[in-house]
């Protein structure tokens, strides 16, 4: 990291279960968020900090969180968590004593981290025992002081549910109450370059309070594509993955997806300086 340059590595969705339990009795989350972080591990650019949006276990139990603590331990960067729908903001904090930015406001998992050249601004969406999230009153009005205390510094707004909908009917319906609201709060914050958003466990970009709001894939299940209002509740074994968020002082942040698996290559695209006939 420079004053100048960040790199931020986004992973979300990672639904651990205790050791030897398969989500969905299909999906072995704990073996592909492994292999996410070997992937981390092996970049080319490591990754200055990683945020981790939501779902972060499955059930929200601590016996969940003991084992994500296990699986995240190779990192060595900072890891930043916030709360999805199938977490529990309790156990979540008694796993990561360690984390003290979790205990910043109370009852909510809403923070703020000010250690890099891009603020990060993060929210809790959770309604307990809910798969719909929620940005009520109260921590809308906590965004705002938030972001109005620093207007010129880059910021990244990090939360599970995204704001918008997506076209896949079944996670629409589990939608966000608020996100109008949070509109509003965010195009008065012209230093907002991000809206990072889990979730969906698929990538989606879409326009939202005169920034871009995204979200992430999984490292393990992705939501089936089907753009129709009565899709089926479905996810597929497609490729995972995990994003990485580049930020130069010049041009602000560019977002790539990156998937995880046994590829081919890389190979040359020319040779002795010629393109490849
Ligand atoms: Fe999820
Ligand atoms: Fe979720």
């Amino acid at each position: 990291m420079t004053s100048d340059a960040l790199l931020v590595c986004q992973i979300s969705d990672l639904h651990i279960k205790p050791p030897g339990r398969l989500s969905y009795r299909q999906v072995d989350c704990a073996a592909m968020l492994g292999r996410c972080v070997q992937e981390i591990l092996r970049l080319r650019q490591r990754p200055d900090l990683v945020i981790a949006t939501g779902d972060l276990v499955d059930f929200g139990r601590p016996e969940e969180y003991a084992h994500l603590r296990q699986l995240l331990a190779p990192l060595p960067m900072p890891v930043y968590l916030i709360p999805g729908n199938h977490d529990e903001r309790d156990a979540l904090r008694e796993a990561f004593p360690d984390h003290p930015y979790l205990r910043q406001w109370p009852p909510f998992v809403q923070y703020v981290i000010e250690d890099w050249p891009l603020r990060i601004v993060a929210l809790d969406t959770l309604i307990p025992g809910q798969g719909s999230g929620e940005l009520c009153d109260q921590r809308l009005a906590w965004l705002e002081r938030a972001l109005a205390a620093q207007p010129a510094k880059p910021t990244l707004v990090i939360m599970h549910h995204p704001p918008f909908p997506t076209l896949i009917g079944h996670m629409d319906k589990q939608g966000l109450r608020g996100s109008e609201g949070l509109a509003k709060v965010i195009a008065r914050h012209a230093q907002v370059e991000r809206v990072l958003c889990g979730h969906i466990h698929r990538p989606i970009q879409v326009r939202f309070g005169g920034t871009l709001a995204s979200t992430c894939p999984s490292p393990a299940h992705q939501v089936a594509l089907d753009l129709t209002p009565d899709a089926a509740s479905a996810f597929t074994m497609e490729p995972p993955g995990f994003q990485l968020h580049g930020w130069r002082k010049e041009f602000g942040v560019v977002s790539h997806t990156a998937f995880i698996g046994d590829f081919a290559g890389p190979f040359p695209f020319r040779e002795n300086g010629k393109l490849i006939d």
